[in-house]
């Protein structure tokens, strides 16, 4: 039984490759770029793009379940060559973005139900695993934390409730390596509420040092944001962010009702990660 993961050198993807290679499981990746460094050692990685279904047909020879990333362009793609090839289970990485009201018109939640779609239909067995903020969402703090302690952000008393990508992986590989979760949807949580600033001071406790949140003006922010995401994704997080600020966020049980494991903090996840902003 060969569990594909896609994404073998993404945070979760990662995660899930080295927890599937640890309970003794025969685990196949991909990569985009094979030369590229960051992978992993005792896992056969091959190469293959989602977007390019051609790439994925020798990839899936074997294959009885996948951890998928979600990339909408060649999911028809894909599913033809899982059902050829006799994929039974695939556990999609997808986002909470889809259970919201504005999923019609929110970009992320499209670009997720653009996967989870087809996956659906397709008659091949399927999990989706839809985290809230991902606690890796802070790394984008990282160079402003080296630099000088100070975080900018427009929204300091926003509140999301971060996961832990350690619980994200956890989730997918209890729902790839036991039964039970077929057709099941799992939004997930870390275990707070906490704002932007909770999480500045927390990583400052990790890393014994006085840090701040300064806020900047919300066009600050766009231009900031606007070259590296499309521009609705750039509305929709500034939206979001706006919405949340002040505003404590549902606190969900998931990871626990999964794994049978309470979800990490974001204290155990600065501390896990302190490296990345020294
Ligand atoms: N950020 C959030 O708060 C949040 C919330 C909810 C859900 N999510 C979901 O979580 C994802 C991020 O997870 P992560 O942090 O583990 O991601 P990540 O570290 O950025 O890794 C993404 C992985 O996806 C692979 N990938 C991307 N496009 C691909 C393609 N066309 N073909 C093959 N592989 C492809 C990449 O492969 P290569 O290494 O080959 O490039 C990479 O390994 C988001 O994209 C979203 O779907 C995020």
């Amino acid at each position: 039984m060969t569990i594909l993961v896609t994404g073998i050198r993404g945070n979760v993807g990662s995660l899930v490759a080295r927890k599937l290679v640890a309970a003794g499981l025969p685990v196949r990746g991909t990569a985009r770029d094979l030369a590229a460094p960051g992978l992993p050692d005792g896992v056969e990685v091959v190469h293959a793009e989602l977007t390019r279904p051609q790439t994925l047909r020798g990839v899936l020879e074997g294959v009885e379940k996948v951890f998928l990333y979600t990339v909408p362009q060649g999911i028809d793609g894909f599913v033809d060559a899982a059902r050829a090839a006799g994929v039974r289970h695939v556990v999609l990485l997808s986002s909470i973005a889809v259970t919201w009201a504005d999923r019609d018109r929110n970009p992320i939640a499209r670009m997720h139900l653009g996967v989870e779609e087809p996956l659906r239909e397709s008659g091949i067995g399927w999990t989706f695993v839809r985290p809230e903020a991902l606690a890796t969402n802070a790394l984008a703090w990282a160079a402003e934390i080296r630099a000088d302690g100070v975080v900018h952000c427009p929204f300091p008393g926003s509140y999301t409730v971060p996961v832990h990508e350690e619980d994200v992986a956890d989730v997918a590989v209890t729902a790839l390596t036991t039964d039970g979760h077929r057709s099941a949807a799992y939004s997930l949580t870390g275990p707070q509420s906490l704002t932007q600033r909770d999480q500045v001071a927390l990583l400052g406790e990790a890393l014994g040092r006085a840090i701040r949140c300064e806020r900047i003006p919300v066009e600050v922010a766009r231009a900031a944001m606007e070259g590296v995401y499309p521009a609705d994704v750039v509305e929709t997080v500034l939206t979001a962010q706006a919405m949340a600020d002040g505003r404590p966020a549902a606190v969900l049980d998931t990871v626990e009702a999964v794994t049978g494991r309470p979800a990490r903090t974001f204290a155990t996840w600065a501390a896990d990660h302190a490296a990345d902003f020294r």
